[in-house]
């Protein structure tokens, strides 16, 4: 398979054992998300794929050729990689054509500069190609390090928190615009992101990992959000709210109404409720609903396209419940409102 291949890889600095039988595979053309908790293994995880470090145990190959094992090592600079790190450091006293054909060795000075050209096109820069570093912003340096590292045609791009050093507006462009340049290059991508929503946003697949340096679970964006195998994986994009509960008859009774579960009868779990997962409803009478339970909102703030409303259960014996429902549900504080659970998103655990 073309792309990225990675096969049973463990890895220890002395004593701490950072990652533990991590498989990956990136075919050419797909971007691959990393997720997990901070000191993880992720950028470990880069670096090996890079040649920054000696690998310990397992094999990496890129296109089918073997770059590492414990008995060989293919040095980075004849691996194909593309590198984006952080702090994406552009050479300061090179201005932005020349930093971006810095790395295009095996081409005549008129070929370099024609590629070097194409790639500050595909990232709107071109304009800039005779400026210095310093008279960019973070997000125009941001583009040029992408091209830079996408100008010698390398068959794997790794990307460590490329976007973090950006604001919110900023970063959602950029990502857009990486997202359409790698797309047309057809590189495989690896990239780690501590931001589970741009993970959803850029990955074709999620690969999470957790504190211990195994892979909890990895898959489609669309499967990491609706079908979490893990509570960590669950908990991962924010709030939740969490009944405890007995299995029986395949279904946990919550106030909020059952949901179904595979977990065996008799079993104490507990369920985790996305704050979309909680339908409030004014009836106008204030009359329970099937399954249901009353609430009484407690606040309620606009977050733009969103509300996100707080309620309290008007039998008690519960904390506050977390909601997030669309900008055009009308609040009405004190008065009744029923509250039931949508399955899709309330996930049970052991
Ligand atoms: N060169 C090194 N020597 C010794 N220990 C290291 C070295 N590099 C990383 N570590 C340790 O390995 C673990 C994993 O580090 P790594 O940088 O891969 O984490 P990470 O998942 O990228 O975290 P973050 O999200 O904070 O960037 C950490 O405990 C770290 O302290
Ligand atoms: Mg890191």
């Amino acid at each position: 398979m073309e792309g990225l291949h990675i096969f049973g890889l463990s890895h220890a600095y002395g004593d701490n054992q950072v990652l533990d039988n991590v498989g990956l595979m990136i075919p050419s053309g797909e971007l691959v998300c990393m997720l997990g908790p901070s000191g993880c293994g992720k950028s470990t995880l880069l670096r090996l794929a890079a040649g920054l470090e000696k690998v310990q145990k397992g094999a990496i190959t890129i296109d089918n050729v073997t770059v590492s094992t414990p008995e060989m090592h293919v040095h980075p600079e004849q691996r194909r990689i593309g590198l984006m790190f952080q702090d994406y450091a552009l050479f300061p006293h090179l201005n932005i054509l020349d930093n971006v054909t810095f790395g295009l060795l095996d081409r005549t000075a008129e070929q370099s500069r024609a590629r070097a050209m194409d790639m500050l096109e595909q990232v709107s820069m071109a304009s800039k190609a005779g400026n210095f570093p310093h008279m960019l912003s973070g997000g125009q340096q941001q583009r040029v390090a992408l091209a830079r590292a996408l100008a010698p045609e390398p068959k794997l791009l790794l990307l460590d928190e490329p976007f973090s050093g950006l604001d919110t507006n900023m970063r959602q462009s950029i990502r857009e615009e990486t997202l359409t340049v790698l797309k047309h290059s057809g590189v495989a991508t690896l990239m780690v992101t501590h931001d589970p929503e741009e993970a959803m946003f850029m990955a074709d697949r999620i690969k999470i990992i957790g504190a211990d340096g195994t892979i909890l679970q990895a898959g489609r964006p669309h499967e990491i959000y609706y079908h979490p195998n893990h509570e960590f994986v669950a908990k991962l994009f924010g709030m939740m709210n969490r009944f405890e509960g007995t299995v029986a008859g395949g279904r946990v009774e919550t106030p909020l109404g059952s949901v179904a579960t595979d977990l065996e009868d008799g079993l104490a779990v507990q369920v985790l409720i996305r704050p979309e997962g909680i339908i409030l409803e004014t009836d106008g009478t204030g009359q329970d609903k099937i399954g249901g339970a009353l609430v009484e909102v407690t606040s309620s703030h606009l977050l733009g396209h969103d509300n996100i409303i707080r309620v309290r259960l008007k039998s008690g014996g519960h904390d506050e419940l977390y909601v997030r429902v669309h900008h055009t549900f009308e609040v009405e504080l004190k008065k009744d409102i029923s509250a039931t659970v949508d399955e899709e998103y309330a996930f049970v655990f052991s």
